[in-house]
């Protein structure tokens, strides 16, 4: 009967879909962090200096080392000059090979192209073969947009610093390496980016703005040559995530550094490390109503315990 071979067309193309779907979810899972081979990065760069920004601490810092492990001169750009010496001289004693330079530069009090142009030009002294778009700034704890902690200087930092660098250092080094044809951009986005999430509102978006931006250029740059790639973690170890004990699903930041680096050229957007992908991965396949509940209650939890301390140390002062 007719009916009946619509029926079955009908049931093949919907384990078909189902097969796609579950196979893409293993691919993005193991793919990237167990079976694709490994890339030469300095062939894929063809610049022998790497440039991280936010680079003295946490992610960026490990981001240095790896690149750093992996035969790139290194450029480290954050805020504190006596910081940057700290680690300048860590990396000196760790690879003694490697060239290190350092700039100190506030992202959240420079606002203009004018600001960027010394450090612009002192990059573009060199061929920059790696940019690693590291620097943002999140909450203190999750809040409604207008009783954040920090108040509106807050939102002002968070809103430049997740947006305009990573901006405007693309589009001042993007010209050198589409000459030489060759180059990677990394971006740090988040995985918050993933879904509208309550109570971070100012983070979130901008970093879906980080995430936008990235797969558009990917698109206007594919065949110039260059890699861009965005990585949107989960929670790692580090002053920003106030997480201190690392974990299966937390790493710290320096097993997270060494998985991320090493899966730029097998894939163009994932979380970085594979606990973390199992995560994203399962978050998607969620009916939106139960993802925005479990989300929505990690987010209030979170407030609730962060108020909490806040009171406890207004009362101890
Ligand atoms: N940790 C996580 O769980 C997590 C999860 C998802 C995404 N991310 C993203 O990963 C990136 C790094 O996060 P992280 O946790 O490693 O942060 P972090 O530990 O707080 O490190 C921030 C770095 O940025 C520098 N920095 C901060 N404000 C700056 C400013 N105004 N101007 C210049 N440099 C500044 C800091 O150095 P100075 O103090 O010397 O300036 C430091 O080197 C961020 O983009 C973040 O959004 C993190
Ligand atoms: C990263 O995003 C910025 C804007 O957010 C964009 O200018 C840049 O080209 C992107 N680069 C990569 C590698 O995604
Ligand atoms: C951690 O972050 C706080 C602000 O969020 C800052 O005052 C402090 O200096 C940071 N600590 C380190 C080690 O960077
Ligand atoms: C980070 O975690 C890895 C794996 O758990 C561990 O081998 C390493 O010693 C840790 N590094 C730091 C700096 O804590």
């Amino acid at each position: 009967m007719a009916c009946q071979c619509l029926v079955n067309a009908a049931g093949y193309t919907f384990l078909a879909l189902v097969g796609y779907k579950l196979l893409s979810v293993f691919i993005r899972i193991l793919g990237p962090y167990l079976l694709f081979p490994g890339v030469d990065l300095k062939n894929k760069a063809k610049g022998g200096w790497a440039v991280v920004t936010g680079a003295t601490d946490g992610i960026g810092k490990a981001y240095a080392f790896e690149l750093a492990r992996r035969g790139f001169n290194i450029v480290l750009v954050s805020r504190t000059q006596s910081k940057l010496n700290d680690v300048k001289k860590e990396l000196n004693e760790k690879f003694s090979n490697t060239e290190v330079r350092t700039f100190a530069f506030d992202f959240a009090r420079s606002m203009t192209r004018q600001d960027y142009q010394p450090m612009i030009d002192e990059l573009n002294k060199l061929e920059v073969g790696v940019l690693v778009n590291n620097v943002g700034m999140s909450y203190d704890y999750p809040e409604s947009l207008h009783k954040m902690e920090g108040g509106l200087d807050r939102v002002t930092d968070i809103t430049v610093i997740n947006t305009l660098p990573v901006t405007l250092l693309t589009a001042a080094l993007l010209p050198q390496m589409v000459d030489r044809h060759a180059g990677i951009v990394v971006n740090l986005s988040s995985a918050s980016a993933n879904y509208p999430m309550a109570l971070w509102a100012v983070y979130s978006s901008t970093k879906k703005y980080v995430q936008w931006l990235s797969e558009i250029l990917r698109r206007e740059y594919a065949n110039k040559g260059i890699t861009i790639q965005t990585i949107s973690p989960m929670l790692v170890c580090s002053n920003m995530s106030k997480v201190k004990r690392s974990s299966f699903f937390t790493p710290n930041a320096t097993s997270f550094a060494r998985s991320a680096v090493s899966t730029i050229g097998k894939t163009d957007d994932t979380s970085g490390y594979m606990s973390h992908q199992i995560q994203v991965e399962i978050m998607g396949l969620l009916p939106s109503f139960v993802r925005d509940y479990l989300i929505n209650s990690m987010s209030t939890g979170t407030r609730a315990a962060a108020l909490k301390k806040k009171a406890r140390e207004a009362k101890n002062e």
